[in-house]
């Protein structure tokens, strides 16, 4: 298609000496499954979750002779485990050790817009804030923290800056169950075990790692042997993950926002763009060894890259397990009411050789982001619906801060079709020429960002600002 063989030849004419990657062979896989650095809290008071957090460069030894220097939070890949319960009154310092400005966003959580580290709020090199917010009720669920400073996310999370975050409910219907943790995050290095930087083509296309790592570490492996519950962050800058989980049966109990309504048994890989959570039951069916694996995805990618392949993400030792019957309903969503209003964002992407990174820009109603522009407008409490078309060539996601919302429809070439599930959203994905309605609310006051969760088309100014009134 002729997009297509633009973007070759443009790619071409500024082509820079690329970098050598390091070989997959060079970092050892087979580990025991990470565990998350937990973050300490230092308040004795019950319902207060008091902490320290430390952004900055550290060294960590991946092999005797691979020695990479990553940017993290509390020496930290992934940055430490925030475990909080509902009700409880979070107040977090952050030291900003490194070289540049950074923030740090509390991504899907409810927290007010000025403790929510837009790119207005940088806390520059050198200097410390506290964010101090508290955790809503009915919000226990599955969350992560990330940079979210002006023109850096992308640099900062490829160089490391992710950490995980869990809230808590005191009346969980799937606590008797034993849990797994896979936080996903990917790793880039040249060949000198160096972070390596973007590509035109990462720019283009989400940047992707060699590596992907679960918890920090390569190609763990696990054992299952029993019913387990698994919460997953995509926390990849570009990366689409389409789990297969081979010789289990696997069922979808929540996303973004906490539990569904109702557990949806999974027939086909689970596809989580970045930024997406998900939270599974998985019930090992067989003896023996299997391959957790992502598989090949096929969301239009530019440029000279090859086609999609199925990549094996970790080593599952199971032990067949007796069946178990899942408590259901797992939770009742809150009713929101009929729209107030409808809002319509429609995100195309252009080329444009000014444009040193990718040679194309990522527009939002045409605009790149901007910083002093209020793009959009909406009325605290007002029940909303959202339509956002992806009148573009490749795959794309929708996120938004300050809030959780629910499907309204996806529609195809005119033909509309009702939502995969029931569930409560930060994060969406959107095929090339797919429009999603969303039914959405903000219950706080300000400024709140939405974008592409692909971090460098975010980066790149695929970014708006609604502006909630009082
Ligand atoms: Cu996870 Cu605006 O971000
Ligand atoms: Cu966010
Ligand atoms: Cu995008």
């Amino acid at each position: 298609d002729n997009m297509h063989d633009h973007m070759n030849m443009n790619m071409n004419m500024n082509n820079k000496q690329p970098q050598k990657l390091l070989s997959t062979s060079a970092l050892p896989k087979g580990h025991d499954l990470p565990k998350f650095q937990l973050l300490k809290n230092s308040s004795h008071q019950s319902g207060i979750f008091e902490a320290t957090i430390e952004a900055k460069p550290v060294k960590i030894a991946l092999t005797p002779d691979i020695t990479t220097e990553f940017w993290a939070y509390n020496n930290s890949i992934p940055g430490p485990l925030i475990e909080v319960y509902e009700g409880d009154k979070v107040k977090l310092t952050v030291k900003n050790r490194l070289s540049q400005s950074t923030t740090v966003h509390w991504h899907g959580l409810l927290v007010p817009s000025n403790q929510d580290g837009n790119p207005q709020d940088e806390i520059p090199a050198g200097s410390e804030r506290i964010y101090e917010f508290t955790i809503p009720e009915g919000s226990a669920g599955t969350y992560w923290y990330h940079p979210h400073g002006h023109n850096t996310v992308a640099e900062q999370i490829a160089r490391g800056l992710a950490g995980v975050f869990i809230v808590r409910s005191k009346k969980d219907p799937l606590e008797s169950l034993p849990e797994l943790n896979w936080f996903f995050s990917d790793l880039k290095l040249t060949d000198k075990g160096e972070i390596a930087d973007n590509s035109m083509t990462d720019w283009m296309n989400g940047r992707e790692g060699q590596f992907v790592l679960i918890n920090g570490g390569y190609r763990p492996k696990m054992k299952v042997n029993t019913a387990t519950r698994v919460r997953v962050w995509n926390a990849c800058s570009g990366r689409y993950l389409n789990l297969s989980i081979p010789g289990c049966d696997v069922f979808l109990v929540g996303s973004d926002g906490g539990l569904m309504p109702e557990p949806i048994s999974l027939e086909k890989p689970l596809l989580l763009s970045p930024a997406e959570r998900a939270e599974l039951v998985i019930l090992p069916k067989q003896t023996g060894t299997v391959y957790l694996q992502s598989i090949g995805y096929d969301r239009g990618k530019m440029g000279n890259v090859p086609p999609e392949q199925d990549i094996i993400l970790a080593e599952l030792e199971l032990q067949q397990a007796n069946s178990i019957v899942l408590p259901s309903p797992l939770r009742t969503l809150p009713k929101i009411g009929e729209a107030k209003a409808h809002k319509t964002l429609e995100y195309t992407e252009v080329m444009d050789k000014s444009e040193p990174r990718g040679g194309m820009l990522f527009l939002i109603n045409g605009k790149r982001h901007d910083m002093k522009r209020i793009d959009l407008e909406s009325k605290i409490h007002d029940v909303e619906e959202w339509t956002i078309f992806n009148n573009s060539h490749m795959d794309h996601n929708f996120h938004i801060h300050g809030t959780q919302f629910t499907i309204v429809s996806h529609e195809f070439d005119g033909k509309k079709y009702p939502p995969e599930y029931v569930a409560l959203k930060d994060t969406i994905n959107l095929r090339p020429h797919e429009k999603i309605t969303i039914k959405i609310q903000q219950n706080m006051p300000g400024l709140r960002m939405y974008h592409c969760h692909i971090v460098e088309h975010e980066t790149l100014g695929m970014m708006g600002q609604l502006m909630v009134k009082d």
